[in-house]
């Protein structure tokens, strides 16, 4: 985990708190309050985690009794019981490893981010390119019934996506998690009961 830059982040509860319980990221603990609120994520789930990188949602999914498959652009240190699949999301050839792993999965999350610019309108339109591929890849992969979580950095096109995914889930609402910034622009979309499209064009 590299070292937080900001002294105010040096001080950050979440930080030291997964140094000391080997998570490889705070982000872990998002993914734990999250799983507590909306319990997504079940003993013997098929989990697909997009941006997993270095590993901490991938490490808490295994705690939770899941098998997982990870995708990231970088590389990511082995987890035990965790397949991993180097490649982009935006690639039709990931989708096929992700197919070659396992066909279908109970749920897909996704914690994927751009690189950031500063620049809050194209760090937005880049992370909602990321929203959407991961949720091309979950129409394809999620059994009906199954979950899914992704992050977005907020801005002028987040109620656009929210309407576009909205359909195809029983629950669906944009959280933030304590173990988010205060400051930070990310935002989770939780979706739940999956339908397929199928079923969000013709019964709806
Ligand atoms: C915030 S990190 C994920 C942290 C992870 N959830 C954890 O708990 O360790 C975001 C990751 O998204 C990955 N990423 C960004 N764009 C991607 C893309 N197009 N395809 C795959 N991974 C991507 C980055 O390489 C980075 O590792």
């Amino acid at each position: 985990m590299p070292k937080p830059r900001r002294s105010q982040d040096r001080q950050d509860y979440y930080y030291w708190e997964a140094k000391k319980r080997g998570y490889r990221s705070r982000a872990a603990f998002k993914l734990i309050q999250m799983n507590k609120t909306f319990k997504l994520i079940r003993e013997g789930d098929k989990v697909l985690d997009l941006g997993a990188t270095p590993g901490g949602w991938s490490q808490v999914c295994v705690e939770f009794g899941a098998e997982v498959v990870a995708v990231d652009l970088n590389p990511m240190r082995p987890i035990e019981g965790v397949t991993f699949i180097r490649g982009d999301i935006n690639d039709e050839e990931t989708l096929d490893k992700i197919k070659s792993v396992c066909k279908e999965y109970d749920v897909v999350i996704c914690d994927a981010a751009p690189k950031i610019t500063g620049h809050w309108s194209i760090d937005h339109l880049r992370s909602v390119e990321l929203v959407l591929s991961a949720f091309r890849i979950a129409k394809i992969v999620l059994k009906p019934g199954g979950n899914f979580l992704v992050k977005m950095f907020q801005g002028e096109e987040s109620q656009r996506v929210f309407r576009e995914l909205k359909p195809f889930f029983r629950f669906k609402k944009f959280h933030s998690p304590p173990a988010s910034r205060k400051r930070s622009a990310e935002i989770y979309f939780v979706g739940k009961g999956f339908k397929r499209a199928k079923e969000v064009f013709f019964v709806e």
